[in-house]
């Protein structure tokens, strides 16, 4: 399935690119940097877009005097050792943390009605003010200040700045509670120190849920204590052949920390009963025939099922669960259930009836693909959606059931955001199998009102997933995932009535030289007009 789409024409896109560099200001980052110093970024030129911004009064600067007031609590302090760890390379100011004084840029918890995840900034000549009512509002606070200062702040050396903040005041909180990103570390196995990476990038954009893929056909990628050779033998491979790899459980945990440092929760996948071969070449009991298969190297799916009738399908299903659940203080625990194309029907219901218990048994909450909507959801359950614009109805029409009688319902349309597909013909990373998805497609569609006749209280939010059959590099993932990701955060953390293609690429662009400064790597689409870097 592959679609045409056309592209702005080349004049257009010169005027739009000159307006736009005159509008973020990078004509004024050469010579004499200070006498013409840039006006300060509006602060409604953020992704996701905030709430509510009122632009309006003196702006404050950020300069050797300024200090970063903490106050006395360790979340608090770890947040503005944060801020000030980005600050001070490319500034070159010492910038104190403090709990006392007046002025800088102040970090403060309140009870108040900002939810969860919201916060308040407040810039004037006097200081910036971050509030919120928790941690994490402070968090996603502190990535819109550094989208409100110039692109060079993101700097490792010392930049000559100014280094303003618009005054204003920007009100902002989550349309959805769940924001999340895949990275599928099975296919390609990704260090800890790359996904960390990762991490970092996705907390840029607000996103808060980390879902990782740890096992598919080709690897294995968990120690699991009582199943050793599913990690030692199962995850010895990934596509292509190369060395593949594996989490130790401290390693796991170190993800797990950090993560939650940037305020992302880890979802742990552990795909079943389709998508097993790693586990079923390193234990031949788990085989109907008792005859393990060899490792798999190549990229089909549906070819794999665990052995439903068995009862040792369900022993190594509760250690498995039991020893993930037990690394895991999130929430949730998502049991895969896609593609069970080697499953009968009878027995993928028999299979998710047995395995769901199991999850809420060990204090999790499951969620599945949304196959799982064909069998027995259990009370709680969320389904993720990655069917396409045309799916068929009578598939669309089983998810919204399901959503009608309390299942939850996160969206990740793979013709919209799953990351892996090519944005164009010509992309060389990526599948096409969903279509080639543009930056402006994976943006144009609202999660409210994408599946007729799901109950808005049914939609928990979105999650742009990553596989990664040919991804192998922190490289390669940042192209697939920038820029669409910001849409995808976008559209978990914006009010409906803020999406707007036209506005959200004058933000998206401003986001480009962000990027070139972290040295990520991303797809200069046509679509927007980039300022030159
Ligand atoms: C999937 O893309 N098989 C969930």
């Amino acid at each position: 399935m592959r679609r045409n789409r056309g592209t702005t024409p080349r004049t257009t896109r010169i005027l739009g690119s000159l307006l736009l560099l005159a509008a973020v200001g990078v004509f004024t980052s050469g010579a004499a940097p200070a006498a013409r110093a840039a006006a300060p970024i509006p602060p409604d030129r953020v992704v996701p877009a905030p709430a509510s911004v009122k632009p309006g009064g003196t702006p404050y600067r950020i300069t050797r005097a300024t200090s970063v007031r903490v106050d006395g609590s360790a979340a608090v302090r770890r947040i503005g050792a944060y801020l000030a760890g980005i600050l001070r390379p490319s500034t070159g100011y010492p910038l104190p943390l403090t709990d006392h004084g007046t002025g800088g840029i102040r970090l403060h918890l309140e009870q108040g009605d900002f939810g969860a995840e919201g916060y308040r900034l407040h810039s004037s000549a006097g200081g910036v003010t971050l509030t919120a009512a928790t941690p994490a509002g402070l968090f996603h606070g502190v990535q819109t200040l550094r989208q409100l200062l110039p692109a060079a702040v993101e700097n490792k050396t010392v930049q000559p700045g100014p280094w303003q903040i618009a005054g204003g005041t920007v009100e902002d909180r989550p349309r959805y509670a769940y924001r999340g990103a895949m990275l599928d570390v099975s296919r390609h196995f990704f260090t800890v120190a790359e996904v960390k990476r990762y991490i970092d990038q996705l907390a840029l954009y607000k996103i808060n849920e980390l879902h990782l893929h740890l096992s598919d056909d080709q690897g294995w990628r968990i120690a699991i204590d009582s199943w050793p050779r599913l990690a030692a033998y199962g995850g010895s491979t990934q596509v292509g052949g190369g060395a593949g790899g594996s989490y130790s459980k401290a390693d796991y945990r170190e993800i797990v920390r950090y993560a939650a440092s940037r305020y992302l929760e880890v979802v742990p996948e552990i795909d079943m009963p389709g998508h097993t071969n790693a586990a079923l070449a390193s234990y031949a009991e788990l085989n109907c025939d008792g005859v393990a298969p060899p490792l798999y190297t190549g990229t089909k799916v549906g070819f794999s099922s665990l052995c439903v009738p068995k009862q040792v399908t369900y022993d190594f299903v509760d250690d498995v669960i039991r020893e993930l659940a037990a690394l895991t203080p999130g929430r949730y625990l998502h049991i895969g259930g896609d593609e069970a194309h080697s499953t009968s029907h009878a027995d993928y219901v028999a299979f998710m009836d047995r395995v769901q218990p199991v999850v809420a048994r060990y204090g999790k909450t499951v969620i599945g693909w949304h196959q799982l909507t064909g069998a027995h959801p259990v009370e709680g359950a969320l389904a993720q959606y990655w069917g396409l614009d045309d799916t068929s109805a009578a598939e669309k029409a089983k998810v919204a059931e399901a959503a009608r009688h309390g299942t939850g319902l996160i969206l990740s349309p793979a013709d919209r955001i799953y990351l892996d597909m090519k944005y164009t013909e010509d992309t060389e990373l990526g599948l096409d199998w969903a279509g080639v998805v543009e930056v402006k497609r994976a943006y144009d569609w609202d999660p409210g009102a994408y599946l007729a006749g799901v109950p808005a209280s049914a939609i928990r939010g979105v999650e742009a997933p990553m596989w990664s059959e040919t991804l192998k590099t922190p490289a390669d993932i940042e192209y697939m995932a920038f820029p669409r990701l910001a849409g995808a955060a976008e559209l978990g953390w914006s009010p409906a009535a803020a999406h707007d293609w036209n506005t959200y690429k004058v933000r998206l662009a401003a986001q480009g030289p962000r990027w070139d400064a972290l040295g990520i790597r991303y797809y200069r689409s046509p679509q927007v007009s980039w300022p030159k870097s």
